[in-house]
């Protein structure tokens, strides 16, 4: 075993995020270990796909909250992320508000990729966003998580055009294909800062 840093993946969704950022650590341009993939939904594609890639995988219990989980839910996160000594928890896709007592536990220590150029279109779906708003440019952004939903330090951002034709999946596509490259280079960056 390596010494690399060791990651817990967070995430709700498809996991493309998740899939990129394990491709880099396999091609060996991301000097990291995914010791867990956590889901907050039992049936996210992010789950299957960490077990096709065998890493161990955990869900957790149902909240009576739809955007955050409750307290205890919060701390039996925190509980499991230690018992897999977690040194770094990466939100990709993850769909609920980070809260206490997550981010005391991992002070500086939690990063999180968000569809567009923060500060700009913080929230939901910022790809619609940005083509309400009428934009010619998006992008993607990897940043520190506090206490504040998308307002953490910026670590590193990648633009993207926003075209005439864009529809939503045109254009979510495109910053995708953006945030599979900037997400473990902004990693690494973030590792060699604290290290
Ligand atoms: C990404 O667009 C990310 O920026 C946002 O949620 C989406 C997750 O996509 N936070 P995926 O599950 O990694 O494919």
């Amino acid at each position: 075993m390596n010494s690399f840093p060791r990651l817990a993946v967070l995430g709700s969704g498809k996991g493309s995020n998740f899939v990129a950022l394990q491709e880099a650590i396999a091609a060996g341009r991301l000097e990291a270990r995914i010791v867990l993939v956590v889901s907050d939904l039992p049936d996210a594609t992010i789950l299957a796909r960490a077990r096709t890639m065998n890493l161990p995988v955990a869900t957790l219990p149902p909240s009576p909250f739809r955007t955050k989980l409750s307290p205890e839910g919060e701390l039996a996160l925190v509980e499991l992320l230690r018992k897999n000594e977690v040194e770094w928890v990466v939100l990709a896709g993850y769909m609920r508000v980070v809260k206490e007592p997550l981010l005391s536990a991992f002070p500086n220590r939690v990063i999180n990729i968000h569809p567009s150029l923060l500060p700009a279109f913080k929230g939901l779906r910022a790809w619609e966003q940005a083509i309400a708003a009428g934009v010619k440019e998006t992008g993607c952004t990897v940043h520190y998580v506090n206490q504040d939903i998308d307002a953490g330090e910026i670590i590193a951002q990648r633009r993207v055009p926003v075209l005439p034709d864009d529809t939503p999946e045109t254009l979510h596509a495109r910053i995708q294909i953006a945030e599979h490259e900037l997400f473990p280079e902004a990693l690494a960056k973030a590792f060699r800062a604290a290290s």
